[in-house]
């Protein structure tokens, strides 16, 4: 075996088979462009998944990488750093309703963490076990571990991993009367979701949902937890989605782009909630290190500014009436939706199951997009992304879709 000159791709084999990755092996990227080992360049409205905010090698992210890789790396949270304490009081004062916040390392774990200080906290408040239910939406993604993918109302996610936690109820998302009626029996501790949902189709909220669900909660004495992994960080083009629909949270977990690359989960609490879990009752080993902390930390700060907020609008607009157009040009699209930078096109039902294939037809024209489930092409490029890009990614697009249509 001299797996060191074998060609990478032929080392696939190696790897536990949970992935199904597109046949290119990409090499280096540069904001919106990434190239694969070929040399190929590819425009990238994916982002790495909503992660790469900044889109790649932003020369901030690197400097505060670098500078802190030089000094110190790891203490576990034994010992203190300054990043993480100047990461969380920064996260804090973003959000504008949190207290306190608990650093880890992915989405998944930042939920993982919600839903224990949910229980926690109902606990505290003399509720048994019966009485700690978390109300979570059909088509939401949470992630994989296995309270997470519970919180996941999405069979095909937890198929097979049975038994699973107890404690989860599901409601059809933007449905206020059926969660009414979930909540009725005064069991819920909680209710979960996310302002946009991503992986389940880019479904946002509707108008008025997220502020009914904020008065039911405050009803039934229950928390409200938003799950802004994929909507945070500026996607939506504020900070948080949430402040685009007048409600408070009492929870939120972050992710993804909150690293811009780097591996790097957070959790804001709210007062109600931010002193339900004391000393020994939670903790990670790598949450919150110094090197995570410290790019972090830089991208807060540019994800949170006017630019990044103006160009988000920008782009969303471009892209946007670009897909309109192709849309009067092949009528592939029943409709566009989303907020910001966190669009969906669905595909018409006559085009319905082909987000794949014209997936595999645009990364053949040089175009990384995403599909959330198989009826949508998901855009969630970086919030920096230049006129340019969208551009040419759109040109791009057109010929991927003209190529689609003509094989059928
Ligand atoms: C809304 C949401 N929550 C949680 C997760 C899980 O995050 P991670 O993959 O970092 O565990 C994701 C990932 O796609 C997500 O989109």
């Amino acid at each position: 075996m001299s797996t060191a000159t074998d060609a990478p791709l032929s080392l696939a084999r190696y790897v536990l088979p949970v992935y199904r990755p597109r046949a290119l092996v990409l090499d280096r990227g540069q904001g919106s462009r990434l190239w694969d080992d070929a040399g190929r360049e590819y425009v990238d409205l994916s982002a790495g998944i909503a992660v790469c905010g900044l889109g790649h090698n932003d020369p901030d992210l690197l400097k505060a990488l670098v500078e802190q890789a030089g000094k110190l790396w790891h203490t576990s949270n034994v010992f203190y750093s300054a990043p993480p304490l100047r990461l969380a009081a920064e996260l804090v004062e973003a959000s504008g309703f949190a207290t306190r916040a608990f650093l880890c390392n992915s989405g998944a774990e930042a939920n993982e963490a919600a839903i224990k200080l949910v229980r926690k906290w109902a606990t505290a408040q003399g509720r048994g076990p019966d009485r700690r239910v978390i109300v979570t939406c059909r088509g939401s993604f949470h992630g994989r571990t296995l309270a997470a993918v519970t919180a996941t109302a999405q069979p095909k996610y937890q198929a097979g991993y049975e038994p699973l936690p107890g404690g989860f109820r599901y409601v059809d998302f933007n449905d206020v009367a059926q969660l009414e009626a979930a909540m009725a029996g005064g069991d819920v501790a909680a209710v979960m979701l996310e302002p946009v949902q991503g992986e389940g189709g880019v479904m946002p909220a509707a108008d008025g949902y997220l502020a009914a669900v904020r008065a039911l909660c405050d009803r039934f004495d229950a928390l409200l937890v938003l799950d802004e992994i994929q909507s945070g960080m500026g996607r939506t083009g504020t900070l948080f989605a949430y402040e685009q629909d007048g409600a408070t949270p009492d929870i939120v977990t972050l992710a993804k782009a909150l690293g811009g690359g780097f591996p790097i989960g957070a959790l804001l609490a709210g007062p109600k909630v931010a002193e339900a879990m004391q000393f020994g009752d939670h903790g990670t080993t790598f949450g919150g290190n110094p090197l995570a902390a410290a790019v972090a930390r830089v991208a807060l700060r540019k994800l949170a500014s006017k630019q990044i907020a103006d160009n988000v609008a920008r782009q969303s607009r471009a892209l946007r009436d670009g897909l309109a157009a192709l849309d009067a040009e092949f009528g592939l699209f029943a409709e566009v939706r989303g907020r910001g930078l966190m669009l969906g096109a669905v595909l018409r039902p006559e085009h319905a199951g082909q987000a794949a294939a014209i997936l595999d037809r645009a990364a053949h024209h040089g175009l990384l997009l995403l599909q959330a489930g198989p009826d949508v092409l998901r855009f969630v490029p970086a919030l920096n992304i230049a006129d340019a890009d969208i551009a040419e990614g759109l040109a791009r697009l057109r010929a991927a879709l003209a190529d689609h249509l003509a094989a059928r």
